[in-house]
């Protein structure tokens, strides 16, 4: 009963109550923000993982400009549920290079974390043109305009510049050359050489998403689309749990 007693005091004595609710906050908040401080990163290194290839960068950037995100979450949680819908659940890795993220909590739609593969480019650009043509009772309202709409590449050095300030692993060279880095990834009849040597033979794919003979916002888009998801491979990965 002792304690309890002593409990009262507190209890009956606000200013005590305060100090002593405030310490007890403080310490709960040094457990968890301390080690932080010691940690060299908070975020486990996954095998595949790259920054995005310019096309798929202006790609996002349509994403985010058109607002998919507010219908669109990209974060599949550890839930069964989830894992047999969508996939393999989200690693904190898989959005490192996102700035920022896209994970979203709204769904109105599917979630498109691991959206990449799962169509044919065509099916993106008949869905973009008019999802009810797709999907009959859709609410998704008609992208067409993007098929129509000349991609601007001016600022896509700028933009990777700036994702290299807050930390995306962006090459001088990858720099130099994005302007031509994003017209070679729609055009499979270019020399693409460069593009796949800068980001990696495998996880590129190069090729006229849209269907039309422009370089268009629909082909950043899908380009972006059919990446997501795709880059790390779920049949060898193990997590660490040493960390
Ligand atoms: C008003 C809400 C809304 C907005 C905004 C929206 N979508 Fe959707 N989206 C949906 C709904 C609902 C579905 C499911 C029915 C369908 O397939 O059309 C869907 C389906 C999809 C699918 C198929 C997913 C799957 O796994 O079957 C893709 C891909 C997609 N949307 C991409 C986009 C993109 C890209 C944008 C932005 C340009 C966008 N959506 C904007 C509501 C939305």
């Amino acid at each position: 009963m002792a304690i309890l007693d002593k409990h009262a005091i507190l209890e009956k004595n606000v200013t005590l109550l305060a100090i002593f609710a405030f310490l007890v906050v403080t310490i709960g908040g040094i457990v968890q923000i301390a080690p932080l401080f010691w940690l060299e990163n908070t975020i486990e290194d996954v095998e595949g993982m790259r920054p995005y290839t310019p096309l798929e960068l202006a790609g996002r950037e349509i994403y985010m400009r058109e607002g998919c995100y507010v219908c669109h979450s990209q974060m599949i949680r550890p839930m069964r549920d989830e894992h047999e819908r969508y996939g393999h659940y989200s690693l904190a890795a898989e959005s490192k290079y996102d700035h920022p993220h896209q994970w979203g909590s709204k769904r109105t739609g599917p979630d498109l974390a691991r959206v990449g593969g799962r169509y044919s480019d065509e099916w993106h650009a008949d869905h973009l043109r008019d999802p009810q043509a797709v999907v009959p009772e859709s609410v998704m309202p008609k992208y067409g305009f993007l098929e129509h709409a000349k991609l601007d590449s001016r600022y896509i050095g700028e933009l990777m510049a700036t994702n290299r300030i807050v930390g995306v692993p962006y090459t001088d060279d990858m720099i130099a050359n994005a302007e031509a880095d994003f017209a070679a990834q729609a055009d499979p009849d270019s020399d693409y050489d460069g593009l796949l040597e800068r980001y990696g033979e495998d996880s590129v794919q190069v090729r006229n998403f849209d269907g039309t003979a422009e370089l268009t916002e629909a082909d950043a888009l899908i380009a972006y689309l059919q990446m997501l998801g795709t880059l790390v491979d779920f049949s060898t990965f193990t997590p660490d749990a040493s960390r």
